[in-house]
């Protein structure tokens, strides 16, 4: 094995990529099959399973280190079924990643809907982190696993975003649980983690940043270009060397509670 294979590469170790089937969920899964581990994504649908798991059919090194399965990630029992799963077609996972979230749309703070608010709510933080982390460090206490999360935060995490609440309270929290439960788990020698992607443009901000009809960026997306050193938004495959780095407990093993930014800059911003 070569230095690099010994540093980074994950051959034996399995990964559940929860929200794997999203844009940045699925780049992060390629990312962990590149460097051999075997992944299992977890998606709400049979159909976005199937897109996924469909990207790698006519790919022999990666194809049968491919697997999926259609739950909801607030559901416990699912999660706890999910897990004895993977271990039954590949080996206990050791690491998780929690890709699960989202924003819906903007509005001024007097026009929050706030069912729409617990959803949000919902969406990032009990199916995004609350439930999966529960039931893998259960699981990983009792088994002797030294399992290794990878959360994902925001530019949310570090300062609000105009008229996004709910998104940017769920992004918060993550980063504020992030360090909790780096702290709560680190005497089982399990590492909690998150990357904080910048701006990507993905489903839930597009229409946000870029005006469907001229191709342009709306004031917003101007904004954010002009807020970020780099001037220009992240390429999702730019989040996949860190995610990489964090999963390896050879590369990382003695970093837990921290958020690394993958931004252009945008949070070293100044004038
Ligand atoms: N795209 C960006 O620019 C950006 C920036 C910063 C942070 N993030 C964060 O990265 C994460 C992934 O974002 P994305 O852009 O890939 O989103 P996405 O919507 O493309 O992916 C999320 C995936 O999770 C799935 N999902 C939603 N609820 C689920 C549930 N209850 N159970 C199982 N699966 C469920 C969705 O079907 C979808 O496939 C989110 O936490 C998001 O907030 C994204």
């Amino acid at each position: 094995m070569n230095y690099l294979e010994e540093m980074f590469g994950l051959a034996g170790k399995t990964a559940v990529v929860a929200g794997g089937a999203g844009v940045i969920g699925a780049v992060m899964s390629e990312a962990l099959l590149r460097v051999g581990a075997n992944v299992v994504v977890l998606s709400r649908s049979e159909a976005s399973v199937e897109t996924f798991l469909g990207r790698y059919r006519d790919v022999p090194e990666l194809e049968p280190r491919a697997f999926g399965l259609a739950l909801d990630c607030s559901d416990e029992g699912a999660l706890d079924e999910a897990f004895d799963m993977a271990k039954q077609r590949f080996s206990a996972p050791e690491i998780l990643v929690n890709a699960v979230g989202g924003n819906r749309g903007k509005t001024s703070f007097v026009d929050i809907d706030v069912a729409l608010f617990r959803d949000i709510l919902d969406l990032n933080l009990t199916a995004g982190l609350v439930i999966p982390t529960k039931v893998f460090c259960r699981r990983w206490i009792d088994e002797g696993i030294a399992g290794s999360i990878i959360n994902l935060t925001s530019m949310a995490s570090y300062s609000p975003l105009s008229g996004v609440w709910a998104y940017d309270a769920a992004k918060a929290a993550t980063l504020n649980l992030t360090m909790a439960a780096a702290n709560e788990f680190a005497s089982h020698g399990i590492r909690v983690n998150a990357i904080a992607p910048g701006f990507f443009l993905g489903k839930q901000n597009k229409n946000l940043l870029v005006d469907e009809q001229t191709g342009d960026y709306t004031p917003r997306g101007r904004s954010v270009i002009d807020h970020t050193p780099f001037g220009r938004f992240g390429e999702a495959s730019e989040l996949a060397g860190v995610t990489v780095f964090l999963a390896s407990g050879k590369a990382s093993g003695f970093v837990t509670g921290v958020s690394i930014p993958v931004d252009g800059g945008y949070l070293v911003h100044n004038i």
